[in-house]
């Protein structure tokens, strides 16, 4: 099997990009695409899926730590979020919150038409309540 490291960006945003075009948001019109870097190696994707009824919107960071999650793996290296707005896209606060669960560590890959920002869940989130936090 390939090694996961070393990180390949580029492409963790052309996943991103592929997946976005599988968003649901006729509401809001803002179509995301993420994708996660597991442990293994592996990538999982996401897209945001809204709802009728407006707060039952899941974010596509969200769908791809989920997918994830439930094909087993547990431990996560990079994600990249896309949309086409120009500025880079970044994880709502709840979305760096469930990232924060399982991969406080995690790099985040932000790519705009301008400007990539890459930088990390630790700088997004500082101070963060998390499992151990608990104890
Ligand atoms: N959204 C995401 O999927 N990820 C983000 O990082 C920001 C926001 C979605 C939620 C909603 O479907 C739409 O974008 C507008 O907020």
């Amino acid at each position: 099997m390939a090694k996961p490291y070393p990180l390949n960006p580029k492409s963790l945003i052309e996943a991103a990009q592929k997946t976005r075009n599988k968003a649901y948001a006729p509401y809001s019109k803002f179509k995301v695409g993420a994708a996660l870097l597991g442990k293994s190696g592996k990538i999982y994707t996401g897209c945001n899926v809204e709802n009728a009824s407006y707060g039952l919107a899941c974010c596509a960071e969200r769908s791809a730590v989920f997918k994830a999650l439930s094909e087993g793996e547990r431990e996560f290296r990079a994600i990249a979020i896309v949309s086409d707005s120009p500025e880079p896209t970044a994880p709502c606060g709840a979305c760096r919150q469930v990232l924060n669960e399982f991969a406080p560590d995690i790099s985040v890959i932000m790519p705009g038409k301008k400007r990539t920002i890459k930088t990390t869940l630790k700088k997004l989130l500082p101070f963060a309540f998390g499992p151990k936090s608990l104890k």
